[in-house]
Parts: structure tokens; C-alpha cells; sequence
């Protein structure tokens, strides 16, 4: 019997603030797995982000315009809830670290016990992004440091334009 072949949908999750090329390999990498990935913004009042949830979503879908099965969305509450609304079979999630797979585990349990049929699928980051976060980032161009390369030369010109000393 011939198999029934159904898109995947991937939700790629979390605070993009901003995206940096270590995102981005995920993001690469994901539209490849999956027939459609949706790049999520979780919308977080409780976090002082440094850039809005509008200024986020504007970098992302400038960085992932050349990706045509990959498209940018935000939410908010829990994301198993939105992995249903938005008819999501996968979770994807970027690893860099053993630091990053505690709480990564516990995320991924959770989830899965929320929501059973949803799936984490971890990518390992590539060697050359894995020491790269939003947050150090942030704070090597507030300082005054080099960070070209490790974010889209957008964003690199946002990021100067809010944080350059
Ligand atoms: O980029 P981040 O900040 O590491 O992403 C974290 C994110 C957005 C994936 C996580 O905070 C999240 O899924 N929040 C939604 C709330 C939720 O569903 N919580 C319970 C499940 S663990």
C-alpha cells in the first residue's frame, strides 16, 4: 500500500532577541527537515527585551525571506496550545551546550506531556555558532566589541544603531 505522505510542521520557538546566525543555522537547517517551519516570537511582558515584538518580527522575515517554507509568527501562553492552533507535528529547538540540555529536557517533557503527539526535535548547533546567544552579543557591541559575523549584517545594524558606546 502506497504511504500517505503529510507535511511536517515545525514551530521554532522563542525570544529572537535579535536573531543571530546561530538561529539562523537552526532555521537553515530546519526548512530542509521539514515541509514548512514557523518561526515563532514568544510574546513575553515579563522580559525586558532589548529590542519590540514588531522590531523582532521585522528582522526575522527579512533574514528568512529567501526561505520560501519558512514563515514568522508570534505567540503567546503555552506553546503546546499553540503547536495545536497552528496544526504543528514538531517542535524545533537548537542545542549548544550540555548547559543548554537541562533545561532543554524539561521544556521538551513537558510539552510532550502536555500535548503527547508533539514532537521536540533538537539540531546540535554547527561548531562554528555554538558560543554565540542574543544576550552576549548584546553585551560585546555595548562594550564596544567586534560582532560582525555573528549576526545578519541587519541586525549587526540595528544592534549599532541602539547599543554602539
Ligand atoms: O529563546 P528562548 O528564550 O530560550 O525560548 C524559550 C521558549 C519561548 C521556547 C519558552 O520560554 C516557551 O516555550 N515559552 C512558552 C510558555 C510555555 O509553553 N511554557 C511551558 C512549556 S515548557
Amino acid at each position: 500500500m502506497a504511504q500517505q505522505h503529510t507535511g511536517v510542521v515545525a514551530i521554532y520557538p522563542g525570544s529572537f532577541d535579535p536573531i543571530t546566525n546561530g538561529h539562523l543555522d537552526v532555521i537553515e537547517r530546519g526548512s530542509r527537515l521539514f515541509d514548512r517551519l514557523i518561526v515563532s516570537v514568544l510574546r513575553n511582558e515579563a522580559k525586558a527585551p532589548l529590542f519590540t515584538i514588531e522590531e523582532r518580527i521585522e528582522m526575522l522575515r527579512e533574514t528568512v525571506a529567501p526561505y520560501a517554507n519558512v514563515e514568522v509568527d508570534s505567540f503567546h501562553g503555552l506553546l503546546a496550545d499553540y503547536a495545536m492552533r497552528r496544526e504543528a507535528g514538531a517542535i524545533l529547538r537548537g542545542i549548544r551546550a550540555i548547559s543548554d540540555y537541562e533545561n532543554e529536557l524539561q521544556m521538551a517533557l513537558m510539552n510532550r506531556r502536555l500535548q503527547p503527539g508533539l514532537e521536540t526535535v533538537f539540531l546540535l548547533a554547527g561548531e562554528t555558532f555554538s558560543f554565540i546567544s542574543s544576550r552576549l552579543v548584546k553585551e560585546v557591541i555595548s562594550l564596544g566589541g567586534n560582532i560582525s559575523g555573528l549576526v545578519p549584517p541587519l541586525v549587526e545594524r540595528r544592534l549599532r544603531a541602539r547599543l554602539e558606546p
